[in-house]
């Protein structure tokens, strides 16, 4: 036996913690894609979610007004500020006192003041932060469902239990919160805060304003607290009324918002919440949460010294980003639609999700998998995102309009193949 091959653990193996799902092994839908892009297909990605892959940055040349990107660019960066390390555990203040006069501008009258905005790496470390403050392990979090899958990775992740509520659809009016699954969620006992995403993923519904009159009661009945995800609220589509969470005074409120979506810009990994409420609780909060913070001390130097620069290029850019959700969305329905077609494009208020309803004349896999083996489309089936019913598939909004449309034909054609053949 060669030195380096010494065994010391004869008898136990090491322990693994079950808050991670294992074994992981990838779905059918991933394993087929890994197998026909290694046979070098060229595949078509309709749900691609990534801004800096489909050409949307404010540092793309030409693609915002030349003062703006001039204001705004790259050499927000090459400052010799980013050399210094002054660790603050709610993050630089330059960098909250530019949120604080942006959000002041956006939302006049809801702006948190620069000492309740905390910034973290992203939102999705935010979430992981607010568990830990309000939640004991085998506490329980509403999330909403449909909804984004990655809550349970980050319920589990902090060992708590992702409870569901739901929505319910009503074409063509849209979605609404069933309310009384929220209020048999937070009566199950042990439910620490309802997260809310405003809009919602993947169905674009902002809160409408009788369901924060109720949600707010029924927080405040069960001392709740509430944590809404505004990440994707600067982009309506089919809106008909939204209203940011920012400075809610009724309940605790943490309100989540980052670059990711704002300044398309997930790469640069800026996050932030901003905290409202009954004072003496919004002081509790700030105070733990500091606590957590400082633990971690996650923001980057370079990203909070650029981002006053940065702040700047927001309303330019979600006109751009803006214009190119509202062409992809038309052009979804004018392939999709029409008095005879099988398909139904889904009410679309906001955000960079479409929700189709397809013919279902096969499992939400098996059609899934058609489309890529036979278009080379890859679509997401509606169970990833926890809907009630097959068969529905969300696409992404943000490609390149060409791209969009081009996929989008196709995908109506081969459906029309295979039910001519059915
Ligand atoms: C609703 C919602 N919140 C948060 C995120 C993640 O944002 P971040 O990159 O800041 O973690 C996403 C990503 O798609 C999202 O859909």
């Amino acid at each position: 036996m060669k030195a380096g091959d010494a065994c010391y653990n004869a008898g136990m193996a090491a322990h693994f913690s079950t808050r991670l799902p294992w074994p992981s092994p990838p779905n059918a839908l991933s394993s087929e894609r890994a197998r026909l892009l290694s046979e070098g297909r060229a595949l078509l990605n309709l749900v691609e979610a990534n801004p800096s892959r489909v050409g949307l940055s404010p540092f793309v040349p030409g693609f915002l007004p030349h003062e703006v990107a001039a204001a705004s660019g790259l050499a927000a960066l090459a400052t010799a500020s980013i050399l210094r390390y002054e660790p603050d555990p709610r993050g630089l203040l330059p960098a909250r006192e530019a949120l604080t006069a942006f959000l002041g501008l956006r939302f006049p009258g809801h702006d948190p003041a620069p000492d309740r905005i905390f910034l973290a790496a992203s939102t999705s470390e935010a979430y992981s932060w607010l568990f830990k403050l309000l939640a004991e392990p085998g506490d329980a979090i509403l999330v909403p469902k449909p909804g984004y899958p990655l809550f349970d990775y980050l319920a589990g992740l902090e060992a708590l239990e992702p409870r569901r509520y739901g929505l319910a659809y009503a074409h063509p009016h849209g979605w609404r919160i069933d309310l009384d699954s929220l209020a048999a969620g937070l009566e199950g006992g042990r439910a620490r805060a309802i997260v809310l995403i405003n809009p919602n993923n993947p169905t674009g519904s902002f809160i409408a304003a009788e369901e924060r009159r109720a949600i707010l009661e029924l927080a405040g009945r069960h001392g709740a607290a509430l944590i809404v995800d505004e990440v994707f609220f600067g982009f309506p589509l089919e809106s008909r009324e939204r209203s940011t969470f920012l400075g809610e005074e009724g309940v605790l409120t943490f309100v989540l918002d980052g670059l990711s979506k704002l300044l398309c810009l997930p790469q640069m990994k800026l996050g932030w919440i901003a905290i409202s409420g009954p004072r003496a609780e919004v002081e509790e909060a700030t105070g733990r949460l500091e606590i957590v913070a400082d633990t971690y001390l996650s923001a980057g130097t370079p990203v909070m010294r650029a981002l006053p620069a940065w702040l700047g290029a927001v309303p330019a850019l979600q006109t751009r980003v803006g214009e190119r959700l509202a062409a992809n969305l038309s052009s979804l329905r004018s392939i999709l639609e029409g008095p005879t077609s099988p398909h139904r494009v889904l009410r679309c208020e906001g955000g960079w999700t479409a929700l189709v309803e397809a013919p279902r004349v096969a499992s939400e896999d098996e059609l899934a998998l058609g489309l890529m083996h036979d278009e080379g489309l890859i679509v997401h089936p509606g169970y990833y995102f926890d809907m009630e019913r097959e068969a529905f598939f969300a696409l992404s909004l943000i490609l390149e309009p060409a791209a969009f449309t081009h996929a989008a034909r196709r995908y109506a054609a081969w459906f029309e193949r295979i039910l001519s053949l059915s």
